[in-house]
């Protein structure tokens, strides 16, 4: 876990991950997969991509866009996600367009996430994908993507994607197999009002019922933490 002293820093730092995850991914293997996050923290590590000092070090033409979840929302609603990293990044980066994978708006979010798993399926194959990066957040009940305290998706261990109805709008989001079959998860958290839902997944993940983001922990990779000081005030290890 790393602290800093405010959103901006936080970000600048997050921005340096992806810089390095895609170089590391691209020399590797030529192309680099990332899963974007939504929510209004990353949108700051987003803009900062989209500037020189960031973008020119990054070799868009192997950079591979996917979502973690989304609304059920068109593109063009502020609420959703694709239409928030459109405007904040991907409008400003030479990635070609048909390596931006945004989960797809139809009439049945249970279509959207199957259509998203073949979307999966095709760039990766049979075996869970394996995400060279996953950007996450935490929401003030302890939700990540769209999994969400007491909903089915928490459950789910087979598909890889899922439609999350109870919310409205629905959502439709990747599963822990996916999330947890990261090469490296990065999760972004900025804010006093995220203090409680952090306390309770970083210090009390085996509580009797833990927050859905207490249950990230990739099999074989890493898991980040990129936190601001207000968000991290109420954890046990730094503040004691
Ligand atoms: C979304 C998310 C969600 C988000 C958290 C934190 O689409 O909203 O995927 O899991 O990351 O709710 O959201 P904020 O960054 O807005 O606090």
């Amino acid at each position: 876990m790393e602290v800093f002293d405010d959103l901006e820093a936080m970000s600048r730092a997050a921005a340096r991950l992806f810089v390095a995850t895609a170089k590391k991914a691209t020399e590797a293997k030529g192309r680099f997969t990332v899963a974007l996050a939504g929510g209004g923290t990353p949108r700051s590590t987003y803009k900062l991509l989209a500037q020189h000092a960031f973008r020119d070090q990054i070799r868009w033409e192997a950079v591979h866009i996917f979502w973690s979840d989304e609304r059920c929302v068109p593109a063009d609603d502020p609420r959703s996600n694709v239409g928030m990293a459109r405007l904040a990044l991907l409008d400003h980066v030479p990635v070609p367009d048909e390596q931006v994978y945004p989960i797809r708006w139809m009439d049945d979010p249970r279509k959207s996430a199957a259509d998203y798993e073949t979307v999966l399926h095709t760039t990766f194959g049979q075996a869970p994908p394996r995400f060279d990066l996953i950007l996450l957040g935490v929401g003030e009940d302890g939700h990540t993507a769209s999994l969400f305290p007491g909903t089915p998706a928490l459950a789910e261990m087979e598909s890889w994607v899922v439609a999350v109805m109870s919310k409205d709008p629905p959502r439709v989001t990747l599963t822990y197999p996916v999330l947890n079959s990261a090469s490296t998860v990065a999760f972004l958290v900025s804010g006093i009002n995220k203090a409680d839902a952090l306390h309770k997944v970083i210090d009390e993940p085996d509580a009797a019922d833990p927050p859905p983001a207490a249950r990230i922990h990739p099999t074989d990779g890493v898991l980040r933490f990129f936190v601001d000081n207000p968000a991290a005030s109420k954890l046990g290890g730094i503040n004691d």
